[in-house]
């Protein structure tokens, strides 16, 4: 299916009260220009595609910039019509058919634009239409029995035409050359002085080309995005369809209204996802992955039969079977963990590998690390990797022991089986199988005595 793709984005959105241009206002993770070239990406490579920017247009040209991507800049905007008027000239004449769609309607399905081509077939022109129950504010479909006569803007409308339910969804697909026409002979005599698209429906009417209606398949793609509650209600909408098709993949979801999934999940078998979770980018749960309350989880791998325990974040980090993290663990960009490692509490990790089994349960840090299988890090322990210019790394074989509150001053190197004393700052390489002790020796001092008060 070929044909040339206009994406209306040049309006202001002013109920959005925000520096940002509206269609940059992001929809689960993406902008909601972003969604709409998307879902036109998903109708082929034959596309034409064509933005027409005004407010903020250099912020949402960079946003967006893709390779074979166009644009039109309408300044000043003086209605759909007008913008229309200034994309004309940069249609290819060579595919028939044109189809429009709007940079703040974000959830329109491919099948729907596909259906509206293929009705347009560049004969006829197609509306996408629907039925609302409350449809003020929007343009009216006005019939003569079953054939459509003319779209009636709500301001321009009479007070039968105002009960009119069927309204006009702002997306269409004309005939190409007939579109470059009727948009040059709009005018802007109407209640609102603009230059209306929706005219060009009398218009083929009145030559005699048959204008059909195509219904949208549900009311959540053919919203549009005027305010910030109306983003959040397509938001939520949005993250319910996702989790919708995650359940039915059988995904149990404690509960699908506290879900958030803003990119990429994909899972295997019995995975469980406890409430108030955000996932972002892509991110891949092994089976019988259980994600605890509370955890952001962004580009990640995370092996078969991990437990993700409540309020965990991770982020760029690879997570072998069988291990279990959290809660209240941190892991960075880099962090590679094998099988069966634990990563507990107040536990940070970054740009480390961790081998089969090691351990760090608390409040510690592992930053530019290679841990070898069955490590046991113990509590409060830092492997101090930056010398205030440089990043250095830590290298800590098989089965060594890190005492409590250690400092590993990078670069080190602790052999396998070496034992680290609690409270230790270790700045050269520690042997392997012996116990390394470095700190103050204790001591104790027979009959000292505290001061005393003296009596006054
Ligand atoms: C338009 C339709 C109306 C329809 C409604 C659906 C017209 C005249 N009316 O109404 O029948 O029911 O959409 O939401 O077309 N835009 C520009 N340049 C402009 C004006 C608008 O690019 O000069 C863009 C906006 O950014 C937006 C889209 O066109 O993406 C629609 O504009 P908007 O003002 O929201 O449409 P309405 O006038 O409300
Ligand atoms: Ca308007």
């Amino acid at each position: 299916m070929a044909s040339n793709v206009v994406i209306m984005a040049a309006g202001k959105g002013t109920r959005m009260k925000s520096a940002l241009p509206k269609v940059l206002h992001k929809l689960a993770g993406r902008s909601l220009l972003q969604h709409v070239l998307n879902t036109v990406e998903a109708l082929g490579s034959q596309q034409r595609t064509v933005v027409i920017t005004g407010h903020g247009a250099e912020a949402v040209e960079a946003a967006v910039a893709a390779p074979g991507l166009q644009f039109v800049r309408q300044q000043p905007q003086l209605g759909t019509g007008h913008a229309i008027q200034q994309v004309s000239p940069v249609l290819d004449t060579a595919l028939d058919t044109t189809l429009i769609l709007n940079g703040d309607v974000p959830l329109i399905r491919a099948e729907t634009a596909c259906a509206l081509v293929e009705a347009c077939g560049g004969q006829r022109l197609a509306l996408l239409t629907i039925e609302l129950d409350d449809p003020t504010g929007y343009g009216r479909i006005v019939r003569e029995g079953e054939q459509v006569r003319a779209i009636v803007e709500h301001k321009d409308a009479s007070a039968a035409q105002r009960e009119i339910r069927e309204v006009y969804t702002g997306m269409m697909a004309a005939p190409t050359k007939l579109l470059q026409r009727w948009v040059s002979q709009l005018s802007n005599d109407n209640a609102q002085g603009e230059y209306y698209l929706t005219d060009i429906v009398a218009m083929a009417v009145a030559e005699g080309v048959p204008v059909v209606a195509a219904q949208a398949g549900g009311e959540t793609e053919v919203l549009g995005v005027n305010s910030p509650l109306q983003l959040a209600d397509l938001e939520r909408r949005f993250q319910r369809q996702q989790a919708e098709s995650l359940m039915e993949a059988g995904v149990r979801l404690a509960d699908p209204a506290r879900f958030d999934l803003r990119g990429r999940l994909t899972c295997g078998q019995d995975v469980e996802i406890d409430i108030g979770c955000v996932f972002e980018g892509d991110v891949v749960l092994g089976e019988g992955v259980r994600v605890g309350p509370h955890c952001v989880i962004r580009n990640a791998r995370i092996g078969a039969g991990v437990q993700v325990a409540a309020f965990t974040h991770i982020d760029g980090a690879q997570v072998g079977s069988q291990a279990q993290i959290g809660p209240f663990a941190r892991l960075r960009p880099g962090a590679q963990l094998a099988e069966e490692v634990h990563i507990g509490n107040f536990v940070e990790v970054k740009n480390s590998t961790l081998a089969r089994g090691a351990k760090a349960n608390h409040l510690a840090y592992l930053g530019d690390a290679t841990v070898g299988e069955r490590v046991n890090y113990g509590a409060g322990s830092i492997s101090a990797n930056y010398d205030g210019v440089n990043k250095h790394r830590t290298v800590i074989g098989d089965d060594v022991l890190i005492g409590s509150n250690c400092v590993l001053v990078a670069p080190v190197e602790i052999g396998a089986g070496a034992t680290i004393g609690g409270g230790s700052t270790i700045s050269k390489n520690a042997p392997a199988g012996q116990l390394t002790v470095a700190r103050a020796r204790q001591v104790s001092l027979p009959g000292w005595q505290r001061p005393v008060k003296k009596p006054k």
